[in-house]
């Protein structure tokens, strides 16, 4: 069975790849000749998750999948959310965005917050959702050098480090995007959630 992942990223291709059988083949979006930015109008994750698959479904005519994070802070009603990667503005600059947070926090002394990933799968025009959540708090300063995104700022609950602070393979055993992906690997396989440490993505 063909499916497409909604990236170019070729690690994650190949770590999905890998937590797969052969019954699957994993493409990405340049093995299908798609080249465009797909398109991520809507205000919740779900909604973005699902524009992009469907979007690749109906007009590549794959089955497939499209993943979207966002971080959602309890004190600011769920900011950023799916506005995220652009918080502080088009750049999508993971500076500024912290900058901005970490302002908004000044004053804020609920810290409360978590990192969301929702994917949906859409095969044969039925789709699937599947959630990832790492729950947290929201440091005062930035933390660590690892990770991407709001990583050194976000302390992930039960640990003393930040997300860029821990090592990676940690991070990705916790982390809100391998618990989502764990979950759709193991809806495929039709097997019981695949343990945490089989995936590092
Ligand atoms: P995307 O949906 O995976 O592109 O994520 C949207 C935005 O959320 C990214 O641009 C980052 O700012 C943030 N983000 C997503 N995942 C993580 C993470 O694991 N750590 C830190 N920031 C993240």
């Amino acid at each position: 069975m063909e499916l497409v992942f909604a990236t170019n990223n070729r690690h994650k291709l190949a770590e999905i790849a890998g937590m797969l059988d052969s019954r699957f083949r994993v493409l990405g979006l340049a093995d299908i000749g798609c080249t465009e930015e797909l398109p991520e109008e809507g205000e919740t994750l779900e909604a973005n998750a699902s524009q992009k698959a469907f979007h690749l479904f109906h007009r590549y005519g794959y089955d497939c999948f499209a993943d979207d994070t966002g971080l959602e802070v309890e004190a600011l009603g769920g900011e950023p959310g799916v506005y995220s990667a652009r918080y502080a503005g088009p750049g999508k600059d993971s500076g500024e965005n912290m900058a901005l947070l970490l302002q908004k926090m000044a004053e804020i002394n609920n810290r409360r917050a978590r990192f969301r990933t929702v994917i949906s799968l859409v095969r044969g025009g039925e789709e699937l959702l599947f959630e990832g959540i790492a729950e947290g708090e929201i440091l005062t300063s930035g933390r660590g050098s690892g990770g991407f995104g709001y990583d050194p700022v976000f302390r992930p609950a039960g640990y003393d480090l930040s997300f860029a602070e821990l090592p990676a393979a940690e991070k990705n055993r916790i982390s809100h995007r391998g618990k989502a992906f764990r979950k759709m690997v193991a809806y495929l396989l039709g097997e019981p959630e695949i343990p945490a440490d089989t995936i590092t993505m």
